[in-house]
């Protein structure tokens, strides 16, 4: 069976073509069955230089850069999986959460292609997406898995006890991590995306050289914050006279990449305490940054737990990993015709 799916969520324009098993997945035990599917093509256009001079996405421009290049990436990823669309047995479309303008180019597209060659669509959570895209390279991961997500738009934990099952364990109560980390280097006139150039930059830098407090919340919830250290970041920035080209730059990134990865992790140590998985699985976009890698496999060597992260390309949005989800929900819930009403949802 194969896949085209269309990710059109925020500032990248994606399109994949896998084939799957679905016929080999048993409804009873579809993780038996998950073997992952193949990922034929995977092409992901990235925005960035139009937001860039912005600091951060604008929703208006990122809708309209979908409309002028959708038609052409979904193209090359059937000429690169050299596969036509006569040959698609399956359309999958990211449904939300996102920019609701940015949603509906997507799901537009893959509607008409899905009603002229009549053949099922299948709506994505952009946020299981995330979540499933560890499974493309490791079909067997051993559930329960205990899920980090970590993006620009979100920051939470979940508790994935069987396949397509994702409970709400805690998220942010105001930036996800990904945005301190953007806003931060937009303070600072470093560019956008903010983690990647943060990662760069900070590098070679010392991360003890500037103290800060690990956030936590009042309550015993597993719920994180990340506004308090943006503005202890700020008031370093302020009194060490950090600047874009000083000295001091990278022990600063560094001390700041490294606080914001401790924050992410202790999170995860006190809901593997709760919620004993037998596997932990970090991603989102943040889930590329070395340091954050490092210091999550490190606990989970402590923890004695299995840890999975994707490679990075799968970390940020792409489309295999909205076509991933699709190929495990069509195996379970199986639909015949494509499903026209599905609409774009813009929260979580
Ligand atoms: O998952 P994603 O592509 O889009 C959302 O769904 O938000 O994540 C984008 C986020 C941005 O905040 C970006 O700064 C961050 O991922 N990011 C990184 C790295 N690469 C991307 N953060 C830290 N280190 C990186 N190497
Ligand atoms: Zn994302």
């Amino acid at each position: 069976m194969f896949v085209l799916a269309i990710e059109t969520s925020c500032d990248e324009t994606s399109a994949a073509v896998l084939r799957g098993g679905v016929e080999r997945v048993s409804p009873a035990r579809p993780e038996d069955g998950a073997a992952a599917p193949e990922i034929l093509s995977n092409i992901v256009l990235s925005q960035d230089e139009v937001h860039a001079p912005y600091g951060g996405v604008v929703p208006e421009l990122a809708s309209r850069q979908h409309i002028k290049t959708i038609a052409a990436i979904v193209r090359e990823a059937l000429e690169r999986a050299g596969v036509g669309l006569e040959a698609i047995d399956l359309y999958a479309v990211t449904q939300g959460p996102g920019l609701v303008g940015s949603l509906l180019v997507g799901l537009s597209f893959a509607k008409g292609l899905a009603y002229y060659h009549k053949k099922p669509l299948v709506g994505v959570d952009h946020l299981e997406a995330h979540l499933e895209a560890c499974f493309l390279e490791h079909p067997g991961i051993a559930y329960p898995v205990l899920g980090l997500l970590v993006s620009g738009g979100h920051t939470a934990l979940y508790l994935m006890e069987k396949p397509l099952s994702y409970k709400l364990l805690g998220r942010t109560r105001d930036d996800a991590a990904g945005e301190a980390l953007d806003k931060i280097a937009k303070f600072l006139g470093l560019g956008y995306p903010g983690g990647p150039v943060i990662e760069k930059l900070g590098r070679d830098g010392d991360p003890k050289a500037f103290p800060f407090a690990v956030p936590r919340t009042k309550d015993r919830s597993l719920d994180f914050s990340f506004s308090g250290l943006k503005t202890a970041a700020l008031k370093h920035i302020r009194e060490h006279g950090i600047a874009k080209d000083g000295p001091r730059l990278p022990d600063f990134l560094a001390s700041f990449e490294e606080i914001v990865a401790r924050a992410l992790v202790d999170h995860v140590r006190a809901a593997a305490d709760r919620v004993q998985p037998r596997s932990l699985v970090l991603c989102g976009g943040v889930a590329r940054n070395a340091r954050l890698r490092a210091r999550f496999q490190t606990f989970a060597r402590e923890a004695g737990l299995e840890a999975y992260v994707p490679s990075p390309k799968l970390c940020t949005d792409n489309a295999a990993m909205v076509g991933a989800v699709a190929l495990k929900k069509q195996a379970r819930f199986p639909a015949a015709a494509p499903d026209l009403d599905l609409d774009a949802y813009p929260r979580a």
